[in-house]
């Protein structure tokens, strides 16, 4: 980041040659993309009791594993991204840098995450288990298991590479990585966990918020799933693919607009929740947590320009074909994954941190 900012010398030593910028770059990509996961699996982790009737027999062991393991994983990963390019490790693609973007971290803390996730997939099914209804595929605790289960068969693209592979056939499943996270599955868990937040907080119905899943799901996979396309100008892909990807990562917008349209009506709930608050309705006993909702009216405005206006720029063929790496995508990127994905996780936050405070206060 020095470099960017100019920021070379301090108190006349250079940091360029402690930090070099193949590193700090990686570090700040890969921690972003830390931080926003473990806020995740700890909101879902805080929340599966809230949803279930019993919580099954060692529970509490189990994500206290998960914790050690993501201590280790962070670490484990930051000194790796630290040690490849600078030649601590003879074997850099198991313990160093692998060099390429998003997925840096040697193939040992990749697999790692791997087995994170997979923890976090089963403990999160076995917490909500007791919720799940034979026979109705289609209901809130499933989206959630469905969801976090996609996000870890995602991840296993990203194991594909080897120093010797392919240039096109790596950066492919590279892609496959970043974008069915960005712009698909991480989609579909976002709109999951405000829907439950937002049922949790008595501000939507159960149904209405299955309903909104249910079209943000079949509108994000429906455009998302072909729209990877859009990354593909640079690695060799015919003509017919790159087509088809810009007509379907435009459609990718569509969902956004709906989700901010909602977010328009969901703009009214507060002067809603003030007169019931003064009623002294059964909603006011729930809904006690402004500053989660503003997070989440945040996590609807930035899908909407952060992904949805600043992507629309980049995307188009003709600005696409000329835009890769530059400020535009930095631009996007950074709007997009701090808007939509860090403010979740900040709403996750306050939320279970609301809660945790509340519940001590009544203890008192
Ligand atoms: C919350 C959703 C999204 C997130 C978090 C996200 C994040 C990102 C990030 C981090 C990159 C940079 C990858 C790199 O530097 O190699 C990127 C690239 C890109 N995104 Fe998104 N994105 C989202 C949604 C969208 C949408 C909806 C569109 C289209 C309308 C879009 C269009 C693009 C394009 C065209 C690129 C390629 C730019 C390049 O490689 O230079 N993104 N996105």
């Amino acid at each position: 980041m020095h470099d960017f900012l100019n920021f070379t010398t301090f108190f006349g030593y250079d940091v360029r040659t402690l930090f070099p910028i193949t590193i700090t770059r990686s570090w700040h990509v890969q921690l972003a993309i830390l931080w926003i996961s473990i806020c995740w699996i700890g909101a879902s982790f805080f929340i599966a009791p809230l949803l279930s009737p019993r919580e099954p027999a060692n529970q509490k062991f189990i994500i206290n594993i998960i914790f050690a393991l993501i201590v280790l994983l962070g670490v484990g990963s930051m000194v790796s991204i630290y040690g490849g390019p600078l030649g601590f490790f003879e074997n850099w693609w198991w313990f160093g840098h692998q060099g390429w973007e998003y997925v840096e971290p040697g193939k040992l803390w990749q697999g790692l995450l791997f087995v994170v996730l997979a923890l976090w997939c089963v403990t999160l099914y076995r917490a909500l288990k007791p919720a799940i209804k034979v026979g109705q595929p289609w209901q809130l605790p499933n989206w959630l298991v469905y969801s976090t289960s996609s996000i870890l068969i995602l991840l296993l693209s990203g194991f594909v590479a080897t120093p010797k592979t392919n240039f096109v056939i790596a950066d492919f499943w590279r892609w496959c990585v970043i974008h069915m996270w960005a712009e698909a599955f991480f989609e579909v868990f976002t709109t999951v966990l405000v829907g439950y937040f937002m049922v949790l907080m008595g501000l939507v119905s159960r149904q209405a918020a299955i309903r909104v899943i249910y079209i943000a799901t079949l509108l994000f996979l429906g455009s998302g799933l072909l729209g990877i396309s859009h990354n593909f100008y640079w690695n060799a892909k015919p003509v017919a693919t790159m087509a088809l990807g810009s007509v379907f990562s435009t459609l990718q917008v569509i969902p956004l607009i709906l989700l901010t349209l909602e977010a328009w009506r969901f703009q009214k709930l507060p002067n809603l929740v003030e007169s019931m608050l003064s009623n002294g309705s059964a909603l006011s006993q729930k809904f006690g947590m402004p500053e989660v909702f503003l997070f989440l009216i945040g996590v609807n405005f930035w899908n909407f320009f952060g992904a949805g206006v600043l992507g629309f720029i980049i995307n188009l063929p003709l600005a696409n074909y000329y835009e890769h790496g530059t400020y535009l995508t930095v631009n996007h990127g950074h709007a997009a994954l701090m808007g939509v994905y860090g403010n979740l996780s900040i709403a996750t936050i306050l939320f279970c941190c609301q809660l945790i405070t509340k519940e001590r206060i009544l203890e008192r």
